[in-house]
């Protein structure tokens, strides 16, 4: 029988890449005000701060590797579409590590920093370099109108309604690496749960929905991803 995966994923599958986390005791809104950095209240008030701290997380993102977690969910992708199922790779975070580790199909429902999105005409380029105020439009040639393609608080994510028709189709609910803080992703497990799909949860600390999962294995992304895609692959998942 063919396959059908949901997996949802959350910063913590890119820590052992060496990118920080959000909420984890070092993580980055710990240390820095989010409604100043990831909102466009903050943007418009300071938009030369806000550029300098997603400056650094995308120079950080393009220094980055893939980590064994990566590297197994596109081994799960192309192992399940060749036995006609599907991996329907929703991910909370904004690095291009999936697509590096070899994801061809991956939602970014919290956009992509390496993408940057002009407000005056819209275009949403590939971006790889440092944005700033001065930063002029590829395609307008507006200045000053030029942000990370990012989702921020207060903002609409992306591909809803993409995430909820798979949601329904998927015949097991993984989420890896994330707290569960943040709506709408985290209430993705209770909607598996009244569809009657297994849910599992793999992270290093219990995440605040843990109670939602009907099972949970605490441990390092790098070590517990591969181990539930061979269980998959093998039939034993
Ligand atoms: N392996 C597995 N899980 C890990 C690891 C690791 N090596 N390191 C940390 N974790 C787990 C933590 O236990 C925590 O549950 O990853 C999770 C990180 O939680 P957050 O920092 O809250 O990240 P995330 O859940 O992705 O945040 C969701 O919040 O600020 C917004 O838009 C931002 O997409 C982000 C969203």
């Amino acid at each position: 029988m063919a396959r059908t995966l949901f997996v949802l994923t959350g910063a913590g599958i890119s820590a052992e890449s060496g990118l920080g986390t959000f909420r984890d005791t070092d993580g980055a809104w710990a240390r820095f005000d989010p409604m100043r950095l990831a909102t466009p209240e903050g943007f418009a008030a300071d938009p030369v701060l806000v550029h300098a701290f997603y400056n650094q997380r995308r120079r950080d993102a393009v220094r980055a590797a893939p980590n064994p977690a990566h590297t197994a969910l596109a081994r799960l992708e192309t192992e399940l579409t060749s036995r006609g199922g599907r991996l329907f790779l929703c991910t909370q975070n904004i690095d291009d590590l999936h697509e590096r580790a070899g994801c061809r199909a991956v939602t970014h429902m919290h956009g992509e920093l390496l993408r940057a999105r002009c407000v005056a005409c819209g275009t949403e380029p590939v971006w790889h370099d440092d944005l700033s105020v001065e930063t002029a439009c590829p395609a307008c040639g507006q200045r000053g109108g030029m942000r990370p393609d990012v989702v921020w608080f207060g903002e609409m994510p992306k591909h809803l309604e993409a995430i909820d028709e798979a949601l329904a189709e998927a015949d097991l609910f993984v989420a890896i690496g994330t707290s569960g803080a943040v709506y709408p992703a985290a209430g993705y497990v209770a909607q598996a749960r009244a569809y009657g799909i297994p849910t599992l949860a793999l992270t290093l600390e219990a995440a605040d929905n843990a109670g939602m999962f009907e099972s949970t294995r605490l441990g390092r992304a790098s070590e517990t991803v591969p181990a539930l895609v061979d269980e998959v692959l093998s039939g034993r998942l």
